[in-house]
């Protein structure tokens, strides 16, 4: 039987651990017969040792979102590795300590201004980078968590979190007559070193699972990473601009 991503060249950002959602993704891809290509911020070493850890050693790219550079040379860089790109997931967030966990009323603009930066507009410049390699059909995914309401300690990446979603809707609107998706996977909380960084964030995922009507764990990544692979593939062809809650079904309860 073939794989639901047979074919298919993807290029995956965000992956730093074996934990990363990324990391996760990259591997459910390749089990369902999809070329990978990496791409890795800054420990570079790191993230190839955790390349070779996938099923297949995927090639690592260097990128910084913020990098002007970087961005400007990636398509040309993607294509020593794969002529053409049908799918692309940004699995990329920071923000500055005082963004997250410490006083909302607090963060400096400039503190803010970068968790933007890296964690929303980054997905449109992503996006603007590896157009030249995207046709007809191709996929581009980002991750969410949902941003309709305001949670414990999420603080300013909330905020960034409302822009992404935004950015999502606009990306829709502007890449679809090019016959370009672009959807967003919201998850409910999973252990990641992105999630650790959250002070206080642990109570949330604590509870998430006795919330959840499907249950939730967050030790387990499958479901996002299958959830990521399904919008890559082609059984979701007139879907675009949405977001797509894999989170036990939380957001569907009162809290
Ligand atoms: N873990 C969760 O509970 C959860 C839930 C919903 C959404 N998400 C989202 O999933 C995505 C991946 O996070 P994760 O939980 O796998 O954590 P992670 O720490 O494994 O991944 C975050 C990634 O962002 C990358 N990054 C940071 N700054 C960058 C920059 N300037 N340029 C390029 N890359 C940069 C890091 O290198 C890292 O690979 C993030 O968008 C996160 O907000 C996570």
């Amino acid at each position: 039987m073939s794989g639901l991503l047979e074919g298919k060249r993807l290029l995956i950002t965000g992956v730093i651990t074996d934990a990363s959602i990324a990391f996760h993704a990259a591997k459910t891809a390749q089990e369902q017969g999809a070329t990978v290509v990496l791409t890795g911020f800054g420990r570079l070493s790191l993230v190839e040792r955790i390349a070779k850890r996938l099923p297949e050693p995927a090639p690592v790219i260097e990128l910084d979102v913020q990098n002007a550079e970087h961005l400007d040379t990636l398509a040309d860089r993607v294509r020593e590795h794969v002529d053409g790109l049908d799918g692309v997931l940004h699995s990329i967030a920071f923000a500055p300590p005082s963004c997250l966990g410490a006083p909302f009323m607090d963060a400096p603009a400039e503190d803010v201004t970068k968790a933007v930066d890296i964690s929303a507009y980054s997905y449109k410049a992503l996006a603007k980078a590896v157009l030249p390699l995207l046709g007809r059909g191709s996929s581009i995914v980002g991750m969410d968590f949902d941003a309709r309401v305001a949670w414990p300690a999420y603080n300013w990446m909330g905020v960034a979190k409302a822009a992404l979603e935004s950015v999502n809707r606009y990306l829709a609107r502007d890449l679809g007559p090019q016959g370009i998706r672009v959807n967003l996977v919201a998850a409910g909380p999973v252990k990641t070193m992105a999630a650790k960084s959250i002070p206080g964030f642990e109570e949330l995922e604590n509870s998430w699972g006795d919330r959840a009507p499907l249950g939730w764990e967050t030790t387990d990544p499958t479901p996002v990473a299958k959830t990521i692979c399904a919008l890559l593939s082609d059984w979701l062809p007139a879907t675009t601009g949405s977001m797509v809650w894999v989170d036990g079904g939380v957001h569907a309860t009162g809290q």
